[in-house]
Formats: structure tokens, sequence, C-alpha cells
């Protein structure tokens, strides 16, 4: 094909643009930084480089003209409200996001959706072709887009193609259940390289090859004739590269006399309690807001804590507001938060402090500055940023982290308090252990899971990614015996830490 505008070697391409347009009431237009995860950890890695980005502007019609934002070259991809509908809350959040996620809401299945997502990854594809340099790097990003590789491969052979999967890849039986298994598969299978936050994830993903394609897998790699005229077998490489947090950048924006000012003015705001209590979530089901809920209610209810000496704080970020289970989530939660305060709260003081708002980023390093202990409990995460996060702004190793076992940054933070969301006496307890616990030992927590974010921060992860993709499907790095024992070691701190949270829980329920 011939390339009319401008090129560029490398090509990010991500359901959303790292900004959205916004139209206020007058008309007037704004760029926003766009909310999630993606955008947060690859804002800092594209940062200064000359590169291209392909992705929706958040609003439906006509897509705005493409435009530099500092380095980067912004391309928008148009959506009409009804591919907002069918491809973006419908087909990607409504049957890919429950399938890899357990299956913690039922998935919906509709051909119509199905259709509008080829048709939009198909327009993915086509942009993207349009802006890569003969020979590019493309970097896909995430479930929304995983027809693109192959689409891709098709209209630009010449490039290099790697996706990275920001949720968890479900195991085979629920991967079965969709109608389209094979095509989505088979659209991955256009990448040289396929990245995934844990190797539990790469691991279902070749099953799903060897066991739904019959395709044959080695190690980490899947070797398989493409559909179509070109009888040429590729192989393709399916590891886990766990994506992480700008540490330094969030440890030095931490350390700000503005956000330090901020955070007391926060703690003094909420009436100074001894105890702050802090969770920072999308509006999702999968964050585990309600099994959190639930334990908090019954800690209150058992003088176990109680305002103004503790609080929590709850925010509970604005997220996919059409899609039914996101709205009946929010009505629910929001009855909860009114039981509880109704119940507990005191003149002066209240039980939950309930945000339903989306906050900048010095915004949020105040909250997790001002944070004692912060309540990180998803039924199910692919990573969950946030508590890497609040690690990196603890310059002072003061907080305590309450992870989930079901997060995929539990495989990298042992040294939090961990807890299974949906054992509630355990969720209680582990409050309670990190509550009460030593301050020695809660600094001696933070500073080893602060050392393990500061080594493996997002810049180590996009180079990381980048070295495999560009050797892929031989693997780049060689592991030392050194990381060896410290993946044991890790290993064993995990054993220790999920024994000490079974039999808490054990005691409290014999
Ligand atoms: O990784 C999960 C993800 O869907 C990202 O693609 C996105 O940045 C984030 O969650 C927020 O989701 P949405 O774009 O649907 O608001």
């Amino acid at each position: 094909m011939t390339l009319a505008g401008p090129t560029f070697d490398l090509v990010v391409a991500a359901n959303r643009l790292p900004v959205d347009l916004v139209i206020d009431a007058d008309g007037k237009s704004t760029w926003e930084r766009s909310p999630g995860g993606l955008v947060s950890a690859m804002e800092s890695v594209m940062e200064g480089r000359d590169a291209a980005w392909v992705g929706w502007a958040g609003e439906p019609g006509e897509p705005p003209e493409p435009f530099h934002q500092h380095e980067l070259y912004l391309h928008p991809v148009g959506l009409s409200a009804v591919e907002i509908q069918e491809y973006y809350e419908g087909f990607s959040n409504d049957t890919l996001w429950p399938i890899y996620h357990d299956v913690i809401v039922p998935a919906t299945f509709h051909r119509t959706w199905w259709n509008t997502y080829r048709t939009v990854n198909h327009r993915f594809a086509q942009a993207v072709a349009a802006v890569a340099a003969p020979g590019a790097t493309v970097w896909v990003h995430d479930y929304q887009l995983q027809l693109v590789p192959a689409m891709l491969r098709a209209l630009r052979p010449d490039v290099r193609i790697g996706w990275f999967n920001h949720i968890p890849f479900p195991p085979v039986e629920l991967f079965a259940q969709l109608p389209w298994r094979r095509a989505l598969v088979e659209g991955l299978l256009g990448a040289d390289f396929l990245g995934f936050q844990r190797t539990a994830d790469a691991e279902n993903f070749l099953r799903v090859c060897r066991r739904l394609l019959g395709m044959s897998t080695k190690g980490d790699t899947v070797t398989f004739t493409p559909p179509g005229d070109d009888p040429a077998r590729r192989t393709v490489r399916a590891s886990a590269i766990p994506i992480s947090v700008d540490f330094r950048g969030l440890s030095a924006l931490a350390r700000t006399p503005e956000v330090l000012a901020r955070a007391a003015e926060i703690r003094a705001s909420l009436g100074d309690p001894e105890i702050l209590l802090l969770g920072v979530d999308r509006l999702d089901y999968t964050k585990g807001i309600r099994h959190r809920l639930k334990a908090y209610e019954e800690l209150l209810r058992d003088k176990a804590v109680s305002p103004p000496t503790v609080t929590l704080m709850q925010v509970a970020t604005p997220s996919r507001e059409r899609v039914d289970a996101y709205r009946l989530l929010r009505d629910e939660l929001e009855r909860t938060v009114g039981q509880i305060n109704g119940e507990y709260s005191v003149l002066g003081s209240t039980a939950i402090h309930y945000f339903h708002h989306s906050y900048p980023k010095d915004e949020m390093a105040a909250m997790f500055v001002a944070a004692d202990i912060m309540l990180v409990t998803p039924l199910r995460d692919g990573m969950n940023l946030i508590a890497k996060e609040y690690v990196a702004c603890r310059n002072d190793l003061g907080g305590a982290l309450v992870l989930s076992e079901f997060t995929g940054a539990w495989h990298e933070l042992h040294q939090a308090f961990i807890c299974n969301p949906h054992d509630i006496e355990g969720v209680k307890l582990t409050i309670m252990r990190a509550i009460t616990a030593p301050e020695d030992e809660r600094r001696r927590r933070m500073r080893a899971m602060r050392k393990g974010v500061a080594d493996n921060d997002v810049q180590r992860w996009a180079s990381l990614y980048l070295d495999s993709l560009a050797s892929a499907p031989l693997n780049p790095h060689r592991r030392t015996r050194a990381s060896d024992d410290e993946v044991r070691e890790a290993e064993r701190a995990d054993r220790a830490n999920l024994r000490a949270s079974d039999r808490a829980s054990e005691r409290i329920g014999g």
C-alpha cells in the first residue's frame, strides 16, 4: 500500500487515545487524559518518543484530524454511536470482559456485536497500516483489539507486530464458551509476540491453541499454519511480562510539598482519623468493592473499628456506565454505603466517605500518602496498578497494603497483607492484621515492596516487551541463578502469608 501521510517506526494501537475529547454543555471541546490503567502505564513509556498512537477519541461520530501532543502523533479512529454500543460496551465489555474475568457476571453473546467488533478491529488495522513506516514496530494493546494483529499482517506483512493483554487470559473451559473462539485466536496469532500479565495467562493461551485448535506448542511458543492462501508455517511466542508503574515519577510527585500538604489536608477534612482506610477502584464488579464493604461493615458491627478513630474513604471512578452490570453495581454500592453510614456514622464523623469521581494524578498521590491502609481486594484483576502506585508513593515507608491473591500484583508484592476477597472473615482479619502490625514490620514490608517495584518499573517493562518483540520467537533474556533464588524466596514468603491468613480464618470460622 502507498503511505500518504506521516509515518512512524513505532506505532501503538489501543482502544482509547491517551486523551479523550470532552465536549461541554456549551459545545466547547477540550482534550482530557483518558481513564484507566493502560493509559497511565503507557503515558510515561511513550513520553518523548517520536511515535504514533492510534485510538478512539472517546466521543461518537467522525474522528478529529490527527494531531501532535508533545512528540506523540495521535491518530483518532472514529466510532459511531452504534459501534460504541456494539463493539465497546457490547462485545468488549459485556462478552469478553466477563469471560476473561472468571464470569463474575454472566457474559452476553450477540452475533451483531461480534460483527461490529470485526468491523472496528479492521478499521484500527487500516489506521495502523497508514501510519506505520516500512518495517515499523507495532504494539497493539488489550482485548478490544484481538483481531488487529492478523488483519494488520494481511495489510502490512513488513511490520513487526506485538500484542499485550492488560487483563487476565481465561482458562480454556471459559474461553471455549465464545462462539468466535477460533477467529479470536487466529486474530492474535497474526502477531510475532503476545505478552501477558502472568505466566498462568500465557499458559492458558497456549492451552487454548493446543486443545481447541490442535496447534503444536513447545515451551512458550506455538507453531501453526495460518488460514488462507499462504502455506508458510509461523511460530509465535506467548509469555508473561507483568506491567508496572512509573516508580520514579510517582515517588518524586509524592515528595512534592504540594502533595504532602494536600495529604495532610485530606486527613484533616476527614476528621483526622487515627486510621484511614482507602479504596480506589474503577467502579467495576471485578474489583471486589461489595465484598470489601461487607467486611468493613462487619468490623463496624463487631466494634473492631469505629469512626472517628477509623474511617474508610472509597473512591469509585465512573466506568462503562451504560452497561447494565455496571449500572446495577453502582446502585447496589451506593445503597450499601448509605445503609452503612446510616447505621454506623456518628455526628461529625462518617463511616464511609464515598466519591464517584475520577481524580488527577497529584490528587491520587495525595490520597495514597494520606492512607494508612490501602485496600486492593479484586475478585480478579490482570495486574492492579493502584497497588503498585500506592507503594511507589510511600517514600516514608508508612502505610500498609491489603492485597487480594487474585490480582496479577500478588505475584510480585509478596510482602503485602494478603487476603482471599471471597473469604469475608479472612478479609476482616487481614485488615485487622494490617492495622495492628508493629510499625517496624510494616516498614519492613513496605521497603521490600518498594524495592520490587523500583527494580521492575514501567520503563523496564516496556524495554523488556520491545526486546521480546524484536527477537520473537526467540527469548531475548536468560534467567540468572540469582533470579531463580529470588523467585523461590518470594514463593516461600507467599506460602507463609497464605498460611497465616488461612489459619486465622479457620480459627474464627471454627
Ligand atoms: O485493561 C483494562 C481496560 O479496559 C483498559 O483497556 C482501559 O484502559 C481501562 O481498562 C479502562 O477501561 P475503559 O477504556 O473501558 O474505560
